[in-house]
């Protein structure tokens, strides 16, 4: 059998690996039936695996021949959501659902390690397979690379996809270069001096402090950052005072900046920090700064983005081959694989045709069409074919 056939065979056994993860979601780091029940249908197939940060799996294709190493990774956890799909097969959890697909991706991952297993003497060199945990929290892609994963082979190149609900089933979206951005968290509390709102004249009011630090800080991606480097900065969350008639002496401001420019980054960076101190002190107040940074900026290798082209030429045809024309401020914690290889991620549409109004991922009501399993284990298939293939 062709692998292409032995995909379409397993059309079946993916929709029932979906289904039953989606009945059984998990929340981040505790993914313990998820991690069991991936090992079990692995076991099942003599295909060789260990756990992994804590709750995740990796699994091995090993052709026995020399060549490249390359992986897969698919993340496997739920959010904190109430499902209301009023889907056959909802979320028997509480408070638990596979509301960004997460549930597809795993069994898209498990189509790809027994078509892979079935074809592997057809191919060079071996594959990993990871079931990463963690990827909505404080990325378990992190813990694989932390654990050696990337190493042991060393891994010459890695792809990761996400299903998406603004596309329609039978597409794949990718771009060259930056597809997510980067995140850093900012903490700013500005420090002023209590007193009667009566006489504002004896203290510092970190409350107009605040509103001039907010104003100023708008106007970094505007004014600072180059116009062609995207970046963003939201500040989400403000709090200070105690009464109306004190003047604030605290105010805590809680924000993100994303960037897909590390350099764009640390300059946006150094102006917050200047910017805050420079305002909090024309007052006679001070400020405390802490900017942390989380998930790498996910930008795709030109070379490997080219090899998934062709793939998706192959795959869904040309026609369904949308190039993405801008990367996403949100983010992904794929790209911190690519810290240790070259490493490319793509989209595949997850909306069935004629449905307009598909709601998004990490809704409540966020709903795949199940043609999409097939599409993401060809594509993943494909892809190995390409880089390892005998023939
Ligand atoms: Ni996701």
């Amino acid at each position: 059998m062709t692998y292409d056939a032995f995909i379409r065979s397993l059309d079946d056994k993916l929709r029932q690996y979906r289904r039953h993860l989606h009945r059984h979601p998990e929340l981040s780091k505790q993914e313990f039936m998820t991690q069991q029940f991936i090992i079990d249908v692995l076991t099942q197939h003599g295909i060789e695996h260990v756990a992994a940060a804590k709750t995740g799996v990796v699994a091995y294709i090993n052709s026995g021949k020399p060549g490249r190493c390359i992986a897969i990774r698919a993340d496997i956890d739920a959010l904190p959501l109430s499902e209301d799909t009023g889907l056959p097969f909802a979320s028997e959890q509480k408070g638990v659902m596979h509301a960004c697909g997460h549930d597809a991706h795993t069994a898209i991952l498990l189509g790809t390690a027994l078509t892979l297993n079935q074809h592997r003497e057809r191919l060079n060199g071996s594959v990993k397979l990871f079931f990463q945990p963690n990827e909505e929290v404080s990325s378990g892609a992190k813990d694989l690379v932390r654990e050696g994963f990337m190493s042991n082979p060393d891994v010459d190149a890695i792809i990761g996809l996400h299903v998406m609900p603004h596309l329609d089933v039978g597409t794949v979206e990718l771009r060259h270069g930056a597809l997510n951005a980067s995140t850093t968290t900012i903490d700013i509390t500005i420090h002023g001096t209590a007193s009667h709102a009566a006489y504002p004249q004896r203290g510092v009011d970190a409350i107009l402090i605040a509103a001039e630090v907010i104003s100023s800080l708008h106007t970094l991606s505007s004014r600072i950052s180059a116009a062609h480097l995207p970046s963003v900065l939201s500040l989400g969350m403000i709090n200070g005072g105690t009464k109306r008639n004190i003047i604030a002496d605290t105010v805590r401001l809680k924000g993100t900046l994303r960037t897909t420019d590390d350099n764009e980054k640390e300059r946006i960076k150094q102006h917050i920090t200047t910017r805050t101190e420079g305002i909090a002190a024309a007052h006679g107040g001070s400020a405390t700064i802490r900017l942390k940074d989380g998930y790498p900026p996910l930008i795709n290798d030109p070379d490997l983005t080219d090899v998934l082209i062709d793939c998706a030429t192959e795959v869904v045809g040309k026609d369904h081959l949308i190039y993405k024309d801008a990367p996403s401020m949100g983010a992904e914690d794929f790209g911190y694989y690519q810290t240790h290889a070259p490493g490319a991620f793509f989209h595949i549409g997850c909306r069935t045709p004629g449905v307009f109004d598909a709601p998004p991922l990490h809704s409540p009501k966020f709903v795949l069409d199940e043609d999409c399993l097939t599409v993401g284990v060809r594509m993943q298939v494909a892809f190995v074919m390409r880089m390892l293939g005998t023939s």
